[in-house]
């Protein structure tokens, strides 16, 4: 198992597209890492490179303290899962488990003992001598996983491996993934453009957009302070409401909206808040944070119920806000009708700022403020 080290790795393509613009980022021994963003962010272009299958136009790559730049893929000592992984349809799971083993000349007897316990791990044992055709598609994902386990390499590279699977098979193949990171202790590198897929699974999350990495840290500390834009409306289903104003200080604190002001008492963030007085931000409000009171005494804004969500455990309300839809989250309870206007208060300490022209937060991001 490895550390593996980028120091501003960068991909311009021969077309001159720039695939991955200096990505400096370490990922510990043992470390089950996710890189997560939009289609074309990069994330493919980020794990070939590592993989040696891309190469690196500038930077440093390093795995377990040699750099790699140079080095023949199969001298890596990694294994990749493809994002469109293909198993060999007249072979058995054995033989497509073993063949990777076969190739690179190990002895018949020991790929024999090292599918065994792969399959075994992956719950394969009973279908070896099966054909691809013959498997669910969960116990394809297995073999495609399988045929990288059995080579035991220092690092695991998975290229959106539950992309091809229906919902509730990502959910159980996602827990097996994990299951496995811990079984094994290896390192891992788990690509996805599936924001719940890389809350649940990252020890930490590295998140790219256009081919620029966004923020790295762990779940909740990019739930919870993202440090831009795209971050914040980007984990978090529903997402995150952004309200634009100006930030006012007459008569009390305030943002002054199109749809009215939003009086604000003595806010934590309102320090950071001081240099932005008549400028406009954008205020982001999770929909966990919209509050909805019983009376309008404390409520920081005055909505109308569009359309109730109820999805079982809690309750999406959709709202209109002026000319501006809002989304609350709240627990399952007696709602009036659509039309009936609602007063909602905020969570006031879990409030973002953001600055409207560069898009990056303006309250601080670390965790004391
Ligand atoms: N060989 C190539 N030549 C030129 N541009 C390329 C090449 N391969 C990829 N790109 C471009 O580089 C960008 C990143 O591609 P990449 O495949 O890494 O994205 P991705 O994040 O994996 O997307 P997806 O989620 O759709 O798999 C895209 O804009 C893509 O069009
Ligand atoms: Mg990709």
């Amino acid at each position: 198992m490895a550390t593996v080290c980028l120091d501003r790795v960068r991909k311009v393509y021969p077309n001159g597209h720039i695939g991955v613009a200096g990505a400096s980022f370490d990922i510990a021994d043992g470390e089950l890492l996710v890189l997560v963003g939009p289609s074309g962010c990069g994330k493919t272009t980020l794990l070939r490179m590592i993989a040696g299958l891309e190469s690196i136009s500038d930077g440093t790559l390093s795995i377990a303290g040699r750099v790699v730049n140079d080095v023949a893929p199969k001298e890596r000592d990694i294994a990749m899962v493809f994002q469109n992984y293909a198993l060999y349809p007249h072979m058995t799971v054995a033989e497509n488990l073993g063949f990777g083993l076969h190739l690179r000349g190990h002895k018949p007897a020991e790929i024999e003992q090292r599918v065994r316990e792969v399959a075994k791990t992956l719950e394969l044992d009973q279908r070896l001598g099966s054909k691809p055709a013959a498997l669910s598609g969960g116990q394809r994902q297995r073999v495609a996983l399988g045929r990288a386990l059995v080579r035991n390499p220092k690092v695991f590279l998975l290229d959106e491996p539950l992309s091809n699977l229906d919902a509730k098979l990502r959910l159980s193949m996602r827990v097996e993934i994990a299951r496995l990171h811990r079984q094994l202790g290896a390192t891992m590198i788990y690509v996805t453009h599936d924001q719940v897929e890389a809350m649940t699974l990252g020890q930490r999350i590295v998140m790219l957009d256009g081919g620029v990495i966004q923020q790295i840290d762990t779940p909740m500390n990019l739930y919870e302070r993202p440090a831009n834009l795209f971050v914040a409306s980007f984990l978090g289903s529903p997402a995150m409401n952004l309200l634009r104003g100006t930030w006012r200080a007459d008569n009390g604190l305030k943002l002054a909206t199109t749809q009215g002001d939003i009086a604000f008492g003595s806010v934590p963030q309102a320090s950071s808040l001081e240099g932005w007085l008549n400028r406009e931000v954008i205020l982001g409000v999770r929909p966990e944070d919209l509050r909805l009171l019983d009376s309008n005494a404390d409520a920081a804004i005055e909505a109308t119920l569009e359309v109730i969500e109820p999805v079982g455990n809690e309750v999406f309300l959709n709202l209109r806000y002026g000319n501006q839809a809002l989304v609350a989250r709240t627990p399952p309870r007696t709602l009036p009708e659509p039309g009936s206007t609602l007063h909602f208060g905020f969570a006031w300490e879990r409030l973002h700022f953001f600055d409207p022209q560069a898009g990056v937060r303006i309250t601080p991001l670390s965790r004391s403020p």
